[in-house]
């Protein structure tokens, strides 16, 4: 495929080979592409996405990085805006993995037929999940600024933690164990999916800041302590505002219960099934590695007071200037 503007020269199939490379967390090693490190895969996507994505203006973009709340809040999302769609009791966030109730836009549409989404009847609003650097999105999807985004980011230290147990679940047997100290060193140098963590939490931030009507800033623990207040803000923003009616009903209530922790981790699907992530992939995950423990500060039991103290210094430094708290 033809290289987009933004693409910098870099085309097709052998694009990553003049770009640096960093150690990957698995197999593969990263490459960095315009300050972010993304797998070969990850950037053949990219650029799909910049070449070929046509957003709706009605679509609904639920941006993360991986580990930091992302299947939870496709689930809230799918929850809130279909609400009057589906009862509680014969809910599709009972049978179905919340990651196909809301595809992955670019690892999706890049490997199977790219009129997918208009062609399989997918309601409005489309619910679309990207983990791509603001920066790095396509003009259609930023410049017009007609399409919401709600970006999901959590305390780096458990997303560190909670990345290296998901990626010691798939390591394939063959290899040898990851330690957490080479992993710790990787996150703190950037170098992992879609990082550095701190330059995509503040490419989302400062957007959000500009565009506030556009783009909806939410934070892993706050969700934990407050999630009625999350739900109430998600279906405001979205343009779903929850009625007087609605709240007396206890509709916000249900849709907290439905999409818990506790509740999707117990369900047949999250238990028992397999999450492809496109059509051909070789990409299969276990329903259930996606939900560990769901819990705020794991990194209490994982991280030396070393690691701790490293970490937070990076956050302060980065994120001085920035007016976020972690
Ligand atoms: P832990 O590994 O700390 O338990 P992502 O969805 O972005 O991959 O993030 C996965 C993290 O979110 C995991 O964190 C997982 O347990 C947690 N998680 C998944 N579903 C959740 C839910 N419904 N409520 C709270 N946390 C959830």
């Amino acid at each position: 495929f033809a290289p987009s503007p933004q693409s910098n020269n870099i085309s097709g199939e052998q694009n990553d080979s003049n770009l640096p490379t960093g150690r990957g967390w698995m197999s593969e090693h990263l490459v960095q592409y315009q300050g972010f490190w993304l797998s070969p895969k990850g950037l053949k996507n990219l650029m799909w996405l910049q070449d070929h994505f046509n957003p709706r203006p009605t679509d609904i973009f639920l941006a993360s990085l991986p580990k930091t709340g992302t299947t939870w809040l496709k689930a809230l999302v799918f929850a809130t805006v279909n609400r009057t769609r589906h009862g509680f009791s014969d809910h599709p966030l009972l049978t179905t993995n919340p990651h196909d109730c809301c595809p992955f836009l670019d690892a999706y549409l890049h490997e199977n037929d790219p009129s997918f989404l208009d062609q399989n009847g997918s309601p409005t609003p489309r619910l679309l999940s990207t983990h791509v650097p603001y920066a790095l999105l396509p003009d259609s999807m930023t410049v017009n600024r007609s399409c919401r985004f709600v970006y999901i980011y959590r305390d780096p230290k458990d997303v560190l933690v909670s990345k290296w147990h998901f990626l010691s679940n798939l390591r394939p047997k063959e290899l040898p164990p990851f330690p957490l100290e080479e992993a710790f060193e990787l996150f703190c140098q950037g170098i992992s999916h879609y990082g550095p963590y701190w330059d995509h939490v503040l490419g989302f931030w400062k957007a959000s800041l500009e565009f506030p009507e556009k783009i909806l800033f939410l934070k892993y623990e706050d969700l934990k302590e407050e999630p009625f207040v999350g739900v109430k803000r998600l279906g405001e923003f979205l343009g779903y505002p929850f009625s007087l009616q609605e709240e007396r009903d206890g509709v916000v209530e249900d849709i907290v219960k439905l999409c818990c922790f506790e509740n999707l981790r117990n369900l047949e699907v999250n238990r028992t099934s397999v999450h492809k992530f496109s059509r051909d992939s070789m990409c299969m995950v276990d329903n259930r590695h996606f939900f560990r423990k769901g819990i705020v500060g794991d990194w209490k039991n994982c991280l030396t007071a070393e690691m701790i103290k490293r970490l937070d210094g990076i956050t302060s430094h980065k994120l001085i200037a920035s007016g976020l708290l972690f």
